[in-house]
């Protein structure tokens, strides 16, 4: 038998049934499932029983695994494996973590709309969230679609933004959620990259906004000016309209295109609940810019990144 797919949204989000991704998939079910990561952007297969290895495995169906951003430090201790992404709230003791701890501050930043790793030069293609435990209330992961965005953008805006080039760097998402406490090395680490504001999303060959918490400028634009261009286009991405709010069950694991989605999670009591998901992470193929044809990034910028 070959996969199901029920559509939750028209066009956006889409469940998928009968196929186990632990094991090697079939050539039919593997392109099927690629041809309904084009068709949608976010899909959900519930009741997945995995190891970490067997969600590692599965994530290089869409491309070489990104690396984790952790793996650059070498004090970083990690509860799970560091080809993951540990997106719990658990010390590496496997305790709730304390109000005041550092990992809590920083992980804040995740309720914040974003795209993962715009902030890297070679941004994340993919990433899969599979869920180990969940909160009983809260802590919902909504997802935001910005091909659909885009196209109902009034033409002179689309205009106006075409060729963009705009700065992310994870210093200034954190910033605005008030987490400053990078080290030296952190900062050097990840310097702003630019990346094009709007992008085409080579297998559906849609157009699709690329905007995140990330963003700190654009490259010649005063920031003032800049930062408001990004926050009406903010607002108007993530009306009601274009959005799926995910509500987790243990065993579902959500794929989704960091391409052409923002997502945020919702507030969960993280103190009370153990919340605990691993995330794999698809890189991308290039720089956006590069992918747009524009060399390896504007001159006005290529010094910086
Ligand atoms: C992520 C992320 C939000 C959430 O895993 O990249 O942003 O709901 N997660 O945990
Ligand atoms: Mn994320």
């Amino acid at each position: 038998m070959t996969i199901t797919i029920m559509p939750v949204t028209p066009g956006f989000a889409a469940e998928i049934a009968d196929v186990d991704v632990a094991r090697p998939l079939a050539a039919a079910d593997a392109a099927a499932i690629m041809q309904a990561f084009a068709d949608y952007a976010v899909l959900i297969f519930p009741e997945q029983i995995l190891t970490q290895e067997q969600q590692l495995r599965f994530a290089e169906y869409f491309g070489p695994l990104e690396h984790n951003l952790l793996g650059y430090n070498p004090d970083a201790e990690f509860r799970v494996n560091p080809a993951l992404v540990d997106i719990s709230n658990l010390t590496p003791g496997n305790e709730i973590w304390s109000a005041d701890s550092r990992m809590r501050q920083f992980y804040l930043g995740n309720q914040m709309w974003h795209t993962d790793s715009s902030f890297k030069y070679l941004p994340a293609r993919a990433s899969m969230l599979y869920a180990h435990s969940v909160a009983p209330i809260g802590g919902h992961t909504e997802f935001a679609d910005m091909r659909a965005a885009y196209d109902s953008l009034p033409i002179a805006v689309q205009h106006r933004i075409a060729g963009l080039v705009a700065m992310h760097a994870l210093a200034y998402s954190r910033a605005k959620s008030g987490f400053t406490a990078f080290t030296e090395a952190e900062r050097k680490h990840l310097p702003p990259v630019p990346q094009m504001l709007v992008r085409t999303v080579p297998e559906s060959g849609r157009q699709s906004l690329y905007i995140a918490a990330h963003i700190g400028a654009i490259v010649d634009m005063e920031t003032e000016a800049a930062m408001a261009l990004v926050e009406e286009l903010m607002a108007h991405a993530t009306q009601r309209q274009f959005l799926y709010v995910h509500r987790w069950r243990v065993r579902d694991l959500v794929l989704w295109d960091n391409r052409c989605t923002m997502h945020r999670g919702t507030h969960y009591d993280d103190l009370r609940y153990v919340r605990e998901m691993h995330r794999a992470t698809v890189a991308d193929v290039a720089n956006t810019c590069e992918q747009a044809g524009m060399g390896a990034a504007p001159a006005s910028v290529a010094a910086r990144s």
